[in-house]
């Protein structure tokens, strides 16, 4: 069956990144002039996913609004001439067909996922963390979705990272079996270092298949008191067969400020028209620091 939809969780609080989120969504922030979210929602687009459901919450207004026509800066940039802008702001609204769902409470990504039940049906679907950027040549989600096309079972999209990070992240137990995949046996909730069953991270990028909702209905808490989407990773393993696979890009996540600061300047360096000044003024502010 092809995957066709997508969920983005977005209903989070965004506790790493305030004030800047005290009454703006996180995944609004921009890197340089496109929000994190339209890079994300680009992505599963040009992996092939034509309907997306994304997960909002209270203070997230401006997600809707984006996604959304605004009649009247087009009015205005059509009678200014300024045709070039138009259509980069026509193409935010035309992008998918984009649903929205709110999440009351934020009561971690698991519960987020579960939202989307109803949505998704009985199909396999991708799952887009919505502060989770990848710069990569083919398109982290598509890379994933052409590994649930050869093995028909969920895929998560892993990375290795510095064992002493892995407690920011869910790490697998899994036997590696060629070309970037792994059997997962299963899996664990930013587990501390030395307890965790190896350092190859889930890091925001997923192909589920419909069971996974089952498993979310009776989910209890686990890590920070939320209820985590790893654990029921974790219980799906035990019931079908659940694959890894390691993709292919650079990885940011924007909800922290490193990560935020990380991607913007990776955008600055793709910006033609800036690139050159940018990369002289980066070498001055270093040489200064020294
Ligand atoms: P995070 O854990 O990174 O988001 O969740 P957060 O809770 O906003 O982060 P901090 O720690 O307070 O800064 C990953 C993604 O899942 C969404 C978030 O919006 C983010 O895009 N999420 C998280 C939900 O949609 N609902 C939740 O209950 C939790």
């Amino acid at each position: 069956m092809r995957v066709k939809k997508a969920i983005i969780p977005a209903a989070g609080l965004g506790t790493r990144f305030l004030p800047a989120t005290k009454a703006q969504p996180k995944e609004m922030l921009p890197i340089l002039d496109v929000p994190t979210l339209q890079i994300i929602v680009e992505e599963a687009v040009n992996s092939g996913i034509t309907d997306i459901l994304i997960i909002t919450g209270r203070n997230k207004h401006s997600i809707e609004n984006h996604f959304d026509r605004n009649i009247e800066l087009e009015m205005v940039l059509e009678n200014n001439k300024k045709f070039e802008l138009l259509d980069e702001i026509k193409k935010s609204s035309n992008l998918a067909n984009i649903y929205y769902f709110r999440q009351s409470i934020p009561l971690g990504l698991g519960n987020a996922i579960g939202c989307g039940r109803s949505f998704v049906g009985n199909e396999p679907f991708a799952v887009l963390l919505g502060d989770d950027i990848v710069y990569s040549d083919k398109p982290a989600t598509k890379q994933l979705i052409d590994a649930f096309e050869k093995h028909n079972s969920s895929i998560l999209g892993v990375q290795k990272v510095p064992i002493e990070d892995i407690n920011k992240y869910g790490s697998i137990d899994g036997d590696f079996l060629e070309n970037r995949t792994y059997k997962v046996k299963s899996t664990v909730e930013k587990p501390n270092p030395e307890d965790a069953p190896s350092n190859v991270a889930i890091l925001g990028r997923y192909i589920i298949t419909p069971k996974i909702f089952d498993i979310l209905d009776k989910q209890k808490p686990g890590v920070g008191g939320e209820i985590q989407l790893t654990d029921a990773l974790n219980t799906l393993a035990d019931l079908e067969d659940v694959y890894a696979y390691e993709f292919e890009g650079d990885r940011y996540d924007v909800g922290s400020k490193l990560g935020f600061l990380k991607a913007t300047i990776r955008a600055g360096l793709l910006k033609e028209d800036i690139r050159e000044e940018f990369i002289e003024h980066l070498k001055d502010i270093v040489e200064n620091e020294k």
